[in-house]
């Protein structure tokens, strides 16, 4: 997720971010391991350290005192539904997953069939009412990916009574645009200035503790497995190369923060 420290808002079309998540389930399901989740883990301080699937859970598990039992979430950017999946089983939530990739729906629809799914670009929200309003939208590792995301944030605004993002945020004072992974990080100001722009007031903030080597060494060796003799290609290639930098040379410039808005 490192790069080049840039001020252009290099644009990408959300075609694109698709069609990067649009390969075939089985695939994913070796690279993602089980839980198919896709997102850094956070460190599970009552795990052992390289216990990554017990870190992408602990992400979730710990979005949970904002998210009180039985609400309605609206998923923004919902993967293939292991934050879902667990939402249902550990808070007894309604969730209402959105993704822009199809392949992606279907997984979700039949890991989460407690859960209604719809395939659409999120920055569309607001033509596309969300009816069923949600007592809380999650983004997670799905705001970066999303050109406008002025867009989005006040399309969800009428829809959710909080927002909680987790994502990726500029290490330093510039926010900037990976073009290998159609993402921008805004700076720490950028991201509470769109939250706030959205019409949210933010309530808290905080840097997470990230197991970046356990979650990019967890990747790679299903990457090395699933392609034993072959490169991948594409996001895996993609994925493969970002895992063997964190493994080799530390973590991104990036911080991994979650907000809190209402
Ligand atoms: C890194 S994945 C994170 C998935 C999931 N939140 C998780 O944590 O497992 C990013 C997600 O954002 C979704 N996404 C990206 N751009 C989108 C858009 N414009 N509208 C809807 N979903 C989008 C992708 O389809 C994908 O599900």
């Amino acid at each position: 997720m490192g790069g080049k420290p840039d001020s252009d808002n290099v644009q990408w079309d959300s075609s694109t971010v698709a069609d990067f998540y649009s390969g075939e389930t089985a695939g994913w399901r070796e690279v993602l391991g089980p839980g198919m989740h896709y997102h850094f883990g956070t460190v599970d301080p009552t795990r052992p350290i390289d216990d990554a699937e017990a870190h992408f859970s602990f992400a979730i598990r710990q979005l949970y005192p904002w998210i009180p039992v039985r609400s309605k979430v609206l998923d923004v950017g919902c993967g293939w539904g292991g934050p879902a999946r667990l939402l249902v089983d550990e808070r007894d939530c309604s969730v209402h997953g959105i993704t822009i990739s199809k392949t992606q729906a279907s997984e979700f629809a039949a890991r989460v069939p407690e859960a209604r799914v719809s395939v659409m670009d999120a920055q569309e929200l607001d033509l596309e009412p969300v009816r069923d309003d949600a007592d809380v939208a999650i983004m997670l590792e799905s705001l970066t990916h999303m050109p406008r995301p002025d867009l989005v944030l006040r399309g969800l605004r009428p829809h959710a009574g909080r927002l909680l993002i987790r994502d990726h945020v500029a290490r330093g004072e510039i926010g900037f645009t990976n073009p290998d992974w159609n993402m921008r990080f805004p700076s720490r100001v950028e991201i509470r200035e769109q939250i706030k722009e959205g019409g949210f007031r933010l309530e808290h903030e905080e840097a997470l503790e990230i197991s970046w080597e356990v979650s990019a060494a967890f990747w790679l060796e299903n990457i090395r497995r699933a392609f034993p003799v072959f490169t991948p290609d594409g996001q895996f290639k993609v994925l493969q190369r970002l895992c063997e930098s964190i493994v080799n040379h530390g973590p991104p410039n990036v911080d991994i923060m979650m907000f809190v808005a209402e």
